[in-house]
Order: C-alpha cells, then structure tokens, then sequence
C-alpha cells in the first residue's frame, strides 16, 4: 500500500482517478510531485492487475499542470537539469509505456511540464477553456520532459515548432483541431469523459488493447520497427483464449467474456 502527500488516487469502479492536488501553485510539478508520480506508473499502478486504466487531473478548477515548479529552478546546474530532464523523461515513459489506458483530463492549464505530462498519456480530454503551451522560451530553457518529442508526433513539425518558438498558449478547441487532445468536452465533464472512453476499453480484449499500445509506442522508438513490431503482437493475439472468446462470439452473435488471458 503506497501513500502520497500530492497525489489523490481515487478507485472509482476499477479506474484510478489520479488527482495532482497542489491547486495553489497550479499543481506545478515539483520533486515531491515527480517522486509520487514515480511511485504511482512504475511501483503502484503496474501491481494493481485489475484496474481498468488510469485517468489523471488536476486539483482545483483552474489547471491542470501549470508546469514545472519554477521555484525549484534557482539551485539549477548543468548536472541537475540533466538529472532533472532524464528523471522526468524516464516516469513519463512509464506512463506512455503503461499497458492499460492513461487519459489526461485536462481542466485547465497545461503548460510546459504540464503539456508534456498530458502528452505522454494515451489521450486527452479537454474543456473549451483549457489552455496547452510549451513557454519553457519565456524562461530561457526549453521542454526537458520529452515535448521537443511528442508535441512533433501529435501535431506535425511546423506547428511544433511555432508553439514551442512563439510560448504560444492554445485552447481546448484548438488543440482539437490540431490532434492534441481526443475530446473537447463542458467544463467539470473531464474525468467523466475519460472514465467513459476507458469503459468502453475495458469491454475489449485487455490483451489486445495491452499490444496495440505496445505497438503503437514502437512506431516512435528508435531502432525499433514499428511493423515488426506489430507482427509480433499480432501473432501473439491469436495464441490467447480471449481471441478464440472473441472470435466465437461474433460467430455465435454473443456479446464476448474476456478472460483477460
Ligand atoms: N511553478 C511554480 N509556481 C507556479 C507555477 C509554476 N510553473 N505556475 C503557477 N505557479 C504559482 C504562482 O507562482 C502563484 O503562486 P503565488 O500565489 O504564491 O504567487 C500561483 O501558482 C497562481 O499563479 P498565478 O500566476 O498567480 O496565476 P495566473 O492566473 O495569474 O496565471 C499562469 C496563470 C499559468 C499563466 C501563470 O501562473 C504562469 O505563467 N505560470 C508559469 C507557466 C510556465 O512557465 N510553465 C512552464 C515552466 S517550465
């Protein structure tokens, strides 16, 4: 049993509600955040083997994540940004790496640390008042927890680079229309979206949704072949009993049992 002074994590039917609660720096991401968020994808979580999937919001009506903590930033040397960069980078691998579904509810600010945060889950959701921004430039320093990266894979390289040049913060619609977030929905309607979409998921065979999150990831690692990839997990698929369960049941017009196996 893991416990946390930052985090809120709620089991609300099988799907960890993960609340970053420090509303009064705008759940700013400091160590003790990054600490727990560690503790959460790669010791707590990945445990829990009956969990749907995971949503993670913020404390708060105003942000999501404001970014990181600029307050820590004074003591900053080379070493500690380069530790910082590669800390960060590695928990929010464990998050994007995560076999279940991650899904951000962004309610409000999702700026630098914060924007990379949502960018590394699966998906997200947004309200029409949400802001999304990389303005690390503004501070002299530029994303270190992989937004040089994902900004690029989620909406092309011009706009990237305009966003992340320019500071520039957009909302929830236009993120929308540039493919960063998946759904634009009422302000308060975040989570509930997010816990919609993993329920839907959970109707599905887990060990396929497991591969195609594996596979999907591999596209984006380097020296890795993303179709190779997906031949492996493909073959695997057809070795479970929940594909002999799925097939079955379209053939016998039932809705399938997954047995997770
Ligand atoms: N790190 C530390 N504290 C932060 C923070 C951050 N990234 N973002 C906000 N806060 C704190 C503020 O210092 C303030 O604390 P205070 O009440 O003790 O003064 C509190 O959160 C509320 O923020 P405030 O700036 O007063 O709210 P606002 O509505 O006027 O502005 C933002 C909201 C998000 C536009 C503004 O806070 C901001 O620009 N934050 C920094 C964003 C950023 O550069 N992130 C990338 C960091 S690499």
């Amino acid at each position: 049993m893991y416990t946390y002074e930052i985090l809120q994590v709620e089991n609300q039917n099988d799907i960890l509600v993960v609340t970053i609660n420090r509303p009064k720096a705008l759940n700013a991401l400091n160590k003790q955040t990054m600490n727990e968020l560690k503790t959460f994808f790669t010791l707590d979580a990945p445990t829990q083997k009956n969990i749907k999937g995971i949503v993670l919001t913020g404390g708060g009506d105003k942000a999501f994540v404001a970014g990181a903590d600029i307050s820590e930033f004074t003591s900053l040397d080379a070493t500690g940004a380069k530790n910082m960069a590669v800390n960060g980078q590695d928990i929010f691998f464990s998050i994007e790496r995560f076999e279940k579904p991650v899904v951000a509810a962004v309610n409000g600010f999702a700026l630098g640390g914060g924007c990379e945060l949502a960018m590394a889950c699966h998906m997200r959701i947004a309200n029409p008042k949400s802001r999304f921004g990389q303005p690390e430039v503004n501070l002299g320093i530029l994303p270190g927890y992989g937004g040089t990266q994902r900004l690029v894979q989620l909406i092309g390289k011009g706009k990237a680079i305009e966003l992340m040049t320019t500071a520039d913060m957009i909302n929830g619609e236009e993120a929308l229309k540039l493919g960063l977030v998946n759904h634009v929905v009422e302000a308060g309607q975040e989570v509930a979206k997010a816990i919609e979409i993993i329920e839907k998921i959970a109707t599905k065979a887990p060990l396929a949704v497991a591969g195609v999150i594996r596979a999907v990831n591999a596209y984006f690692e380097e020296g890795r072949n993303g179709y190779e990839a997906e031949i492996a997990e493909f073959t695997r698929s057809v070795e479970t009993d929940d594909f002999k369960e799925g097939a079955s049941a379209f053939l016998e017009k039932r809705t399938a049992n997954f047995k997770n196996s």
